[in-house]
């Protein structure tokens, strides 16, 4: 494999943190040339330090640089994201930015003809048709690789099925830490409940997102776009082992499977290194030792999102779009201790109800949309506090 030259754009995140330890692990395969953080600029000065990158970007605005990391060209801003896409000299871009902000580095490295590694499902969601537009199909010079692990899982099956129509997708969910949990449980947990991930430690937002299966909502449409896939090809299987990643069920009744241990650096290493494989770190897995797995179908009465997804998917236009700005508004509610944990999915239908069928076939509707659905969504919010005080 020949060194791959790759922009971190989220590098102090979960996902930017593990794709540097697989820097670290293959110096020889990996150049970094950029990097971007939001808020936590000592970690950034620290990586920058330690990898040395052309470009670095606090996207939170300016402030004092450090002595010794004022070697590298830095920018600040929101706007930082599509200028490295854009300028920087890279092969690959890890876009790994929480929310969709992200949508914006996306499109500028699709425009600049570069290979996008897509942890950022936000971007998807919201921009699905924008994406998918820069983005000729085919697995074997591909220009966009999925890094959910879901995603990843599913590409990996159809790449072994040789381009075989698949009759559907399913997507595995662990559950997360409420799966068990009545509505009137759900009701009253705080977000230290909610950060609690039994098998996967994530940034803030996925982890709520993952307890309220908004995550797998946004996987649905990120599903529909990655793999041009009808809505009623897209199933959910609640696995709470999280060791079956996700699979694909095609005409002739074969069902292919991807499976390892639940380690993103597994999904990450497969995009870096696509169409190689690379050693990633992750432990190996022996199901000899794990004994069963356990499989159920999702509770859509107690998990709402599965439903608000699928309807989002086939009202089309916005609706995706104002789903995942609602969700990102609700969520931050919930992280402040605003709202309630139950009350995330009914602020997203409540603010889709209202908006009603906004387009999305441009950036600036889609911007237009994801603008109005987050004002909406903060009314919703306020109106819920009031009401609670
Ligand atoms: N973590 C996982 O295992 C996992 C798995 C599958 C998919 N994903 C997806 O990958 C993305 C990142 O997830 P994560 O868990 O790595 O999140 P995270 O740990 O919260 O990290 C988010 C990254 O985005 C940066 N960021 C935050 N707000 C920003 C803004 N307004 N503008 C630009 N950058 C901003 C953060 O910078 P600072 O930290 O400096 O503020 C950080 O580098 C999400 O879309 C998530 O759904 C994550």
């Amino acid at each position: 494999m020949t060194k791959r030259r790759i922009a971190i754009l989220g590098s102090t995140g979960s996902i930017g943190r593990q794709a540097l330890d697989i820097v670290s692990r293959h110096p020889d395969l990996f150049q970094v040339v950029a990097l971007s953080a939001h808020s936590q600029a000592e970690t950034l000065f620290e990586q920058v330090r330690r990898f040395n990158p052309r470009i670095a970007a606090l996207t939170s605005g300016e402030r004092p640089l450090p002595e010794d990391v004022r070697g590298c060209q830095w920018y600040f801003g929101a706007e930082s994201l599509a200028r490295i896409a854009s300028q920087a000299d890279y092969d690959d871009v890890l876009v790994s930015v929480v929310g969709m902000v992200g949508l914006s580095g996306v499109l500028a490295a699709r425009k600049a003809g570069r290979r996008v590694l897509l942890a950022n499902k936000e971007a998807l969601v919201a921009g699905g048709q924008l994406v998918m537009d820069l983005c000729p199909p085919g697995y074997m010079d591909p220009a966009l690789i999925p890094v959910d692990s879901e995603h990843s899982a599913i590409y990996q099956c159809l790449m072994a099925a040789a381009g075989n129509p698949y009759e559907r997708i399913i997507l595995t969910a662990s559950g997360g830490p409420f799966r068990e949990y009545t509505m009137a449980q759900m009701r009253k947990v705080k977000p230290q409940d909610a950060l609690k991930h039994p098998n996967w430690n994530m940034g803030a937002k996925i982890t709520v997102d993952s307890a309220s299966m908004f995550n797998k909502a946004l996987e649905i449409i990120e599903a529909r776009w990655l793999f041009h896939a009808l809505p009623g090809q897209i199933e959910v299987l609640v696995h709470p082992q999280s060791i079956v990643h996700s699979l694909v069920a095609f005409r002739d009744g074969a069902v292919l499977a991807q499976l390892g241990l639940p380690d993103m650096r597994a999904p990450i290493a497969f995009a870096m290194a696509y169409p190689e494989r690379i050693d990633s770190g992750t432990a190996p897995l022996r199901l000899d030792r794990l004994g069963t797995l356990h499989f159920e179908a999702p509770d859509v009465a107690r998990f709402p999102a599965l439903r608000l997804a699928m309807e989002a998917l086939l009202n089309g236009g916005a609706a995706c779009c104002i789903l995942n700005a609602a969700n990102e508004m609700a969520v931050e509610a919930f992280l402040s201790e605003r709202i309630r944990f139950t009350d995330i999915a009914g602020i997203v239908e409540d603010t889709l109800g209202r908006l009603g069928r906004l387009p999305a076939d441009s950036l600036d509707a889609v911007l237009e949309a994801d603008r109005m659905a987050r004002a909406e969504a903060n009314r919703l919010i306020v109106k819920r506090t009031l009401e609670e005080a």
